[in-house]
């Protein structure tokens, strides 16, 4: 089987068919964090590394007028195709979120899947969280899905599940490698689809990408000094407000933080 070995990014078609699951859990979720949290009513929202806009066009199908970037071009242009097959207007561009500016303060930022560890430098984490601070507009949330804290050697840390969409099977592997990338302080992340086209073509997409390590007490203070954020809510990846997480040290959750 030919192994590419590339960035899965650039296959964005392959990408929205492994994460092409049914949004409505996460949606619900970011509505009700921001009918509990925000001191504002949330009309307008910001997702950085919207990707290909799974969650940013699930929200504008709610209501919401929305935003999006992402630094990879074809993502971007595979988003709004998305956005034409489903009738929706999201305002989506082409860039990093390090030097995001919005044309008006948004009600809220929000980032599901683990993207913010794509900052690999402590510099590039604490520029973009400035940045959102910025942008959000008083009484506004950030909330961020995340990765955090350190697995034992034992923990078997490997996701692995399928998808398909018209007769491409998807099989997606994803595992840290437990090695640290050039960066200090980041960890190389292991990303295999494993391809089956309907024409018979079988392929792997393999790609090795640095994601900077965090502790939800080390996520917590940089978003303290680089905000100020507040954290008032820490859920795992059930999305549900019925089961907030109590362990000190989480593995994947999602965090929200308001912004005063
Ligand atoms: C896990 S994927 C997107 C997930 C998406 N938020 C979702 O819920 O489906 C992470 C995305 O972050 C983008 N990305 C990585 N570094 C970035 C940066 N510095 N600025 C903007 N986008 C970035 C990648 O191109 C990729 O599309």
């Amino acid at each position: 089987m030919e192994t590419i070995r590339a960035n899965w990014y650039d296959y964005p078609h392959l990408y929205d068919i492994a994460f092409g699951w049914d949004p409505s859990g996460e949606l619900d979720f970011l509505e009700e964090a921001f009918r509990r949290f925000a001191k504002r009513t949330v009309r307008v929202v910001f997702e950085p590394f919207c990707g290909t806009g799974r969650i940013a066009i699930g929200l504008a199908g709610r209501g919401y007028r929305v935003s999006g970037l992402d630094i990879n071009e074809a993502a971007i242009r595979y988003a709004r195709q998305r956005c034409e097959q489903f009738g929706v207007e999201l305002d989506l561009a082409v860039g990093d979120v390090c030097d995001w500016v919005p044309s008006e303060p948004v009600d809220a930022v929000v980032t599901l899947i683990d993207s913010f560890r794509h900052l690999c430098t402590a510099e590039a984490a604490a520029t973009a969280m400035r940045r959102f601070h910025a942008g959000i507009a008083a009484g506004g949330v950030l909330i961020v899905g995340l990765d955090v804290g350190k697995k034992p050697a034992h923990v078997e840390e490997e996701q692995h599940w399928t998808a398909q969409r018209e007769g491409t099977v998807v099989e997606t592997l994803v595992f840290d490698l437990r090695k640290p990338g050039q960066t200090p302080g980041t960890s190389i992340v292991r990303s295999v689809l494993h391809v089956s086209e309907p024409d018979g073509r079988k392929y792997k997409v393999l790609t090795d990408d640095e994601f900077r390590l965090y502790t939800l007490a080390s996520f917590k203070q940089l978003a303290r000094e680089h905000g100020p954020f507040e954290l008032v809510a820490v859920h795992d990846l059930h999305y549900d407000f019925e089961r907030p997480v109590t362990s000190p040290d989480p593995s994947d959750i999602v965090v929200v933080f308001t912004r005063s």
